[in-house]
């Protein structure tokens, strides 16, 4: 490019990634294919490497972290950080108001206006922005200093490295609290377990983790995410309310809570506790309870705080999700990549409306830390994780007669040698031929994620592979009619909608087909992102490690694992078998210019037409997108029987309401 060019050019598309970050980010409508995203970015990259002095601190390729710290400095907040009291009960929030009014010498009992939101379960953090651009950041440390963690930051998406301001406040601090949403972190502690390493316990652990590295390519590794929910020091601009804070920054492209809700006394204050109780089940993240705030700065300044909490504001925390129960048994368990897990086997429990009978103790150092044995009563918990955990032993109900279980020296199913590789907390069963990890791998492949492969669970393949019938994937393809004839109990109807499944499937999409060959520390993101760059499986397979290093995102072991597995002859072969079985899966474009570009669903209650799944499907087709949550940037609500809060939100903000039957002749495009 021309070199007097360049900086325009750089400019330019600054502006279009950061606009496109916050319509990834915050808005929740991308425009653009993740693809179309990355050829800015590495367009802005090349631009930047050729003419280094154009780089400045706020460009977005700034975000990728740079190079790793010694330690960390302490930065002094100008403010200091406070916390907040807690409440449990309903009486110490009908009592906090009291206090509130007594304080403010309010006699004739008038309702107050209260800012509540939901309390995340992250990180405390202080951004600091001069002149509208960001310039730091903090931990909150221990209220007074913090630690400088401004490179880690910078890595995290949602934090805008310039306000959309024409006329920002000199100095603008905002807090908030950087979290790991549950989706990434159900991927990373697999990941984690997967390359034998020691699973988080929880988002907040993983968020604390990420951000308290001292090399910033880590965090800028994780989808990390942010909400902004108060000031720090402000000058150049004033504000009269937190309701009126949370909209300005807002509107300068900070993120701010969604959910977030001014009510009028402490009757609907309760309300939206008992809503967000609800709904914490459904949303996206972990939260552990609501903050409840003054909304007047004039009150809040009057109030003032005491020791370390101010009196305007307090936490009201959900009970914990946990519960008391015995260790039936503990049973190792192959996974597909040979890695053999303790799970516990457990007296059934109700854990929040959940009944639990199982739960990870992820490896074998952690249960040999935790003195788990057969027998213990223990208390478990939900905690972010799609299985629960055993939290610690009640020791005080020993009685002596628990046993501990021994780290199996063979594997459980094939009886191969078992190895503990150094460095790794797993356990490894290395028989090649261990039918544990085939059953696994060919579950794997068949499911709902991956190939999708519908009635083809657990309980056929485990019959499908006593019978012989199913040695690799590619056998799923080789599958007939007569085969089912051996299966008892299986009618004509099952057998033909079974094969029409596997059918179906010969035509995949490319981002599942290579997150369901298994390929270790490949997730269904880094699948997504393979499918992308390289548009074929053939291509794939061709990829050197210089060629897959070159995508955002991809690091050096995920670049050797997936050279590694093309290069191994068996992969090779069972490659070639699906192919010639008449496997062949494409590449999806989002469409852009579809039926539903522009425009957003949300998905509510129990669908009975289409599942979660085909729904996204079916909207990503027509270049529309499929959000967790109601906004007013919403475009339709489809709503199956028994649609909770988000229903009553759409009608809220007068957003349409459509019936499942109403969204398909949508999709089929009569109507719009
Ligand atoms: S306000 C003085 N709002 O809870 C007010 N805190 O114990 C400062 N937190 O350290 C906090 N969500 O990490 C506030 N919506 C929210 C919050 C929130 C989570 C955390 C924060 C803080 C702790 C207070």
């Amino acid at each position: 490019m021309d070199l007097f060019a360049a900086p325009q050019r750089v400019d330019e598309l600054r502006r279009l990634i950061e606009h496109h970050n916050r319509l990834y980010y915050q808005d929740d409508r991308p425009e653009i294919t993740d693809a179309e995203y990355d050829a800015l970015f590495r367009e802005l990259l090349a631009l930047e490497e050729q003419s280094p002095e154009l780089v400045i601190s706020d460009s977005p390729t700034q975000r990728v972290g740079g190079v790793a710290l010694q330690k960390f400095s302490q930065v002094m907040h100008r403010l200091p950080m406070l916390s907040l009291e807690n409440a449990m009960v309903e009486e110490d929030i009908v009592d906090f108001d009291q206090r509130i009014k007594r304080f403010l010498g309010l006699v004739a009992d008038p309702v107050i206006e209260y800012v509540c939101e939901p309390k995340m379960d992250g990180l405390a953090v202080e951004l600091v922005y001069e002149n509208g651009v960001l310039t730091g950041g903090s931990t909150r440390g221990d209220g007074v200093t913090g630690e400088d963690v401004s490179a880690n930051l910078r890595t995290v998406r949602g934090i805008p490295l310039k306000l959309n301001a024409t006329d920002p406040p000199e100095l603008l601090e905002v807090r908030g609290e950087v979290f790991l949403p549950l989706e990434p972190f159900r991927r990373l502690n697999a990941e984690r377990e997967e390359a034998g390493e020691q699973p988080f316990a929880n988002p907040r652990n993983a968020a604390a983790g990420s951000i308290r590295q001292l090399d910033p390519r880590i965090a800028a590794k994780r989808p990390l995410a942010f909400f902004c929910y108060a000031p720090g020091e402000v000058s150049g601009h004033g504000f009269l309310s937190q309701s009126q804070f949370l909209k300005a920054v807002q509107h300068w492209g900070v993120p701010v809570n969604p959910l977030a809700r001014k009510v009028h006394g402490v009757a609907e204050v309760v309300a939206y506790y008992r809503e967000m109780m609800r709904d914490r089940e459904t949303l996206p993240y972990e939260i552990d309870g609501v903050v409840v705030k003054v909304d007047s700065f004039a009150m809040q300044a009057e109030l003032g705080e005491k020791s370390r909490s101010p009196r305007w504001a307090i936490a009201w925390k959900f009970p914990p999700r946990q519960a008391e129960t015995v260790v039936e048994a503990i049973i190792p368990s192959v996974g597909r990549t040979g890695v053999i897990t303790p799970v516990a086997q457990l007296r059934p429990v109700e854990v929040s409306g959940v009944m639990v009978s199982r739960a990870t103790l992820h490896n074998w150092e952690e249960l040999g830390k935790k003195d788990i044995r057969v027998g213990d009563t223990v208390v478990v918990e939900r905690a972010g994780d799609v299985i629960p955990a055993v939290v610690r032993v009640v020791i005080e109900k020993r009685t002596g007669a628990e046993q501990s279980l021994a780290v199996p020296e063979s594997c459980p199913e094939c009886g191969s040698r078992v190895v503990k590789i150094p460095d790794e907390v797993a356990v490894r069963c290395l028989g090649l031929s261990c039918p544990a990890q085939i059953r696994e791998s060919i579950i794997h492949f068949a499911s709902r994620r991956a190939m999708d492969i519908e009635g083809l669970g657990d309980r056929y393949i485990e019959q499908l592979l006593s019978l012989g019938l199913l040695h690799s994937v590619a056998d799923i393809y080789r599958l007939t009619r007569e085969d089912f004839d051996r299966f008892e109990r299986m009618g004509d109807k099952l057998a033909a909608n079974l094969l029409a499944a596997i059918d179906r499937s010969r035509r995949c999409d490319l981002g599942r087909f290579i997150f369901a060959l298994g390929i270790r520390h490949v997730g269904e993101h880094t699948a997504s992102l393979l499918a992308q760059a390289f548009g074929s499986i053939d291509h794939l397979a061709a990829a050197s490690e210089e060629e897959l290093l070159a995508i955002r995102e991809i690091g050096p072991q995920v670049a050797r694992s997936i050279t590694g597995f093309f290069s191994e002859p068996a992969n090779r072969e069972v490659l070639a078998a699906l192919s010639a079985a008449g496997v062949t899966p494409a590449a999806r474009e989002k469409k852009v210019g579809g039926r539903f570009t522009g425009l957003t669903f949300v998905f509510t209650g129990s669908l009975s037409r289409f599942t979660r799944d085909e729904a996204k499907r079916m909207v990503e087709g027509e270049g529309g997108h499929a959000a967790g949550s109601v906004s007013k940037k919403t475009s339709y609500v489809v709503a199956g029987e028994e649609a909770g809060s988000k229903l009553d939100k759409a009608r809220e903000l007068g957003v349409r309401v459509l019936t499942e039957e109403e969204f398909l002749t949508m999709v089929e495009g009569e109507e719009q």
